[in-house]
């Protein structure tokens, strides 16, 4: 019998390099040190960090998160050191992994600090890529970048000048139309986009008739949100030409493969994390049987592969 031979999981987004196409989703892995006692972190195909700002934040009042029924509601409010403290003392650990780390960042304030940040990230040799938050619901502000596409297209045109790197915009699922945002960013220079952000939500608890969450609302993460996930990167596949990083409630193999039939180039897995610290392995596993069983050779034999229904 001929031993077939195994798949090939390479891929390449703009100048971004990954030896697969499986991710951690920006702050449900801290910056990697937290998970070196569960999985060989070296076997990831790139880590998201957590999202970084110019000045250290302390993040939102506890409690920060609580369960839902088929996930979880998180109000972090993007706790992290600042952008000096992370490149002195948690980029090195990165670097040293030999993997992409792919440095997700936000404003607080005004937009002119996502320029600050790349133009400090674009100096640093250890960084593959950078990802733009621009979807965070943690930061009490009215309006989002990435609920706007004017906002968008500034935003991305003025960084997308100031590096070579590769910059994946990722946005949020409160909006009318993601694919609108996501053609917004691909038309003034993003690499790709990363879908999705959490969806905004609440929960109360009925006996103190106060919200769960510190900050009163939060955002839904988890297998709630797969569905609405998968469905609007199907929906932007078919319109957009820049490649999509699916995310939202991959919680197995079965589910990372969800997002790559509807047509995603590569996934990042965030809340399933916290239940199972090893999933991303073993849904790098995963994948290749399920290439291996359909003589699927390379991922494009995988994306955006959907068929209809038959009746
Ligand atoms: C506890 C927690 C913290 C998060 N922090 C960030 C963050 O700092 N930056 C960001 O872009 N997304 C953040 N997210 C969103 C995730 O990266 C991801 O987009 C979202 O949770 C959907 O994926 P999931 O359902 O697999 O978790 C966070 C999610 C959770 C659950």
């Amino acid at each position: 019998m001929v031993k077939q031979k195994k798949p090939n999981l390479n891929l390449k987004i703009g100048s971004l390099e990954l030896k697969n196409p499986v991710m951690v989703a920006s702050g449900t892995f801290g910056y990697a040190r937290e998970f070196e006692d569960f999985i060989d972190l070296k076997k990831l195909g790139g880590i998201v960090t957590k999202t970084i700002t110019v000045k250290a934040r302390q993040g939102n009042l506890p409690p920060r998160t609580c369960e839902t029924p088929a996930g979880m509601l998180n109000s972090i409010g993007l706790e992290n050191p600042g952008i000096d403290r992370f490149i002195q003392e948690k980029l090195p650990f990165l670097q040293k992994l030999g993997i992409p780390v792919i440095v997700s960042i936000a404003a607080e304030e005004t937009p002119d600090e996502f320029a600050v940040l790349v133009k400090k990230l674009d100096q640093v040799k250890a960084v593959s890529a950078i990802e733009l938050n621009i979807s965070c619901p943690n930061l009490q502000k009215n309006k989002l970048i990435s609920q706007d596409v004017k906002d968008t297209i500034g935003l991305v045109s003025v960084v997308r000048k100031l590096t070579a790197k590769c910059l994946i915009a990722k946005l949020s699922p409160n909006v009318t139309s993601i694919t609108q945002i996501a053609l917004a960013a691909q038309s003034a220079g993003a690499d790709a986009v990363a879908l999705i952000n959490t969806l905004g939500g609440m929960s109360i608890d009925v006996h103190k008739r106060t919200p769960k969450l510190g900050a009163w609302v939060g955002g839904l993460s988890g297998p709630a949100i797969r569905p609405v996930a998968v469905r609007m990167g199907w929906g932007g596949y078919n319109k957009i030409k820049i490649p999509i990083i699916g995310m939202g409630g991959i919680m197995d193999t079965e589910s990372a493969l969800e997002f790559f039939i509807a047509g995603a180039t590569a996934i990042s897995v965030g809340t399933a994390n916290f239940v199972n610290p090893g999933i991303t392995l073993e849904i790098i596993a995963g994948l290749e049987q399920y290439m291996l069983k359909n003589n699927m050779q390379n991922l494009s034999a995988l994306t955006g592969r959907l068929k209809a229904c038959k009746n």
